[in-house]
């Protein structure tokens, strides 16, 4: 076990570790790689920098440090009432629908407010602990918006640079939080505050002006926000668009193998040699629209735009925030929709759509990016989707197409793709049966275009990017 230090030079602030914990029926313990995103970017940083990572492990009252090697562990430690409260609560079922459109809608609660206040506090104290003196310290994502402005009160000599995995909402919904002005100060403690998009950051900067500057003791300090920068009581902090990636190289290494080309050859034979496979792949979230991609298909089979014997669905979906109403409520509705689908279009041991709800071995999945002829990436919003980027750099043979929404942060960069507005549903059945009908040559084009985006601008270079200012930001 990797005891607690406090010399670390850079820490990475995270609510998930990198692993997570499971406790098997004997009582034996065992560490998978933890589900989402923000790990598959942030995994690779830590394999190539020496560090810290503090972070909750995934389940209840567990302050067991995960042995990784090369970096230091501190695990926070959550009860089950504070999981509820401020994981499922405050974070899953008030910000995370906020910040996405809200799409479900979000709940308000004092409680659960209080309860995302003392673990921020928490999480703040247990970096303290670890960061040594002077240390880069790079806080992440929507579940730790006040660890900044309270970090800095502990540890004034740190550099604080903050990330947010998720889209920033536009004013109009941002305001509806009743602790609005309580996020932008404790975001306002970084000396850089970073997004995906452009979009992002001009929201957080008008934000910042209104509602920011507010002193330890709640007095009102001054703030005037400028292009890409916001002054508070006397120091600067820098405000930036800096879109995630993912380790581009690595997983286009991956693919060529040998065994993922060989597995990718046995998927197809396994589903039935069709012409066609389409996937998606996502944690069974309401916000990646794995229902507007099934009605979309089945509504292309109706209209015999799609051949259900030429045709098979794939859709891989690893389980997420299970106990949270919505999750549950949109469960039901896709397992619903993949059985009319297969109950309509079906033949008996030939399903259209195959559903797994579990999540998948990395080189299984690879290997399914590989066989798929078209990705469906359909989110009625997403910060950015890595979804999106896994299947180009998947493609060295240019084949596959993509269909993705134009409500991803990945739309900006991914202009080759089959794009589609989610809540359009012509449109969409329009670009996945472009996308199904493309001419080859038309495909590799697009694919030769998309992987050049994709290869030169991978996860290394996103973190480079975001340290290097975070460096040279003086507080002026
Ligand atoms: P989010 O962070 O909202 O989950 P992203 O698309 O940005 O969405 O990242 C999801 C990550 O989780 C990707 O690395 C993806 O490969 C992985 N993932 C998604 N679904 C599965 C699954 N069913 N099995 C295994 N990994 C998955
Ligand atoms: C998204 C969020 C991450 C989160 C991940 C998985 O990527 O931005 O912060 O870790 O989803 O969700 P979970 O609730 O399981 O951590």
């Amino acid at each position: 076990m990797t005891a607690p230090t406090p010399q670390a030079e850079f820490v990475v602030v995270a609510n998930r570790l990198p692993v997570d914990k499971e406790v098997l029926p004997d009582g034996s313990v065992r560490w998978k790689r933890s589900p989402g995103g923000l790990v598959t970017a942030l995994e690779p940083i830590l394999r190539n920098h020496t560090g810290a990572w503090v972070g909750w492990s995934g389940v209840p009252d567990s302050d067991d440090n995960p042995d990784i090697e090369g970096l230091t562990v501190r695990a926070v430690p959550l009860s089950s009432t504070e999981i509820a409260e401020y994981y499922e609560g405050f974070s899953n079922a008030t910000l995370w629908p906020l910040y996405h459109d809200v799409i479900a809608k979000p709940e308000y609660h004092r409680e659960w407010w209080n309860t995302y206040v003392a673990i921020n506090e928490r999480f703040a104290k247990a970096t303290a602990e670890t960061a040594g003196r002077g240390a880069l310290v790079w806080v992440q994502d929507y579940q730790l918006q006040l660890v900044p402005k309270m970090l800095r009160e502990l540890r004034p000599d740190l550099k604080i640079g903050f990330f947010l995995h998720i889209p920033f909402p536009p004013v109009e919904l941002f305001m509806q939080l009743p602790w609005r002005a309580e996020i932008v100060d404790g975001l306002l403690g970084a000396d850089l505050i970073g997004f995906h998009l452009p979009d992002g950051a001009e929201n957080f900067l008008y934000l910042a002006n209104r509602l920011g500057g507010h002193d330890a003791s709640r007095r009102s300090v001054g703030v005037r926000s400028r292009f890409g920068s916001v002054e508070v009581d006397g120091r600067v902090a820098k405000v930036g668009a800096f879109p995630i990636s993912i380790a581009s190289g690595e997983i286009d290494a991956a693919s060529k193998s040998q065994e993922i080309r060989k597995r990718a050859r046995e998927i197809r034979k396994e589903l039935g040699s069709p012409t066609t496979i389409l996937l998606g792949v996502d944690r069974l979230d309401y916000t990646k629209g794995i229902d507007v991609r099934l009605k979309a298909v089945s509504e292309l089979l109706a209209e015999n735009r799609l051949d259900p014997h030429e045709t098979v669905m794939v859709q891989l979906a690893t389980p997420s925030r299970e106990r949270v109403e919505s999750y549950v409520a949109m469960r039901s509705e896709i397992e619903q929709l993949v059985g009319h689908i297969n109950g309509t279009f079906a033949e008996v041991g030939q399903p259209v759509v195959q559903y797994l709800n579990r999540p998948i071995p990395r080189d299984e999945l690879l290997a399914f990016f590989v066989a798929a002829d078209v990705m469906l990436v359909t989110p009625l919003r997403d910060g950015m989707n890595l979804v999106a980027k896994e299947y180009v750099a998947c493609r060295s043979d240019l084949g596959g197409a993509l269909v993705l929404s134009e409500f991803t942060g990945a739309a900006a960069e991914l202009k080759q793709a089959y794009q589609a507005n989610p809540y359009d549903m012509e449109g969409v059945k329009a670009a996945i049966e472009a996308a199904v009908k493309q001419p080859e040559a038309d495909g590799r084009a697009r694919m030769r275009a998309l992987r050049r985006q994709v290869l030169t601008h991978d996860v290394e270079k996103w973190a480079k990017s975001f340290l290097d200012t975070l460096r040279d930001t003086d507080g002026r």
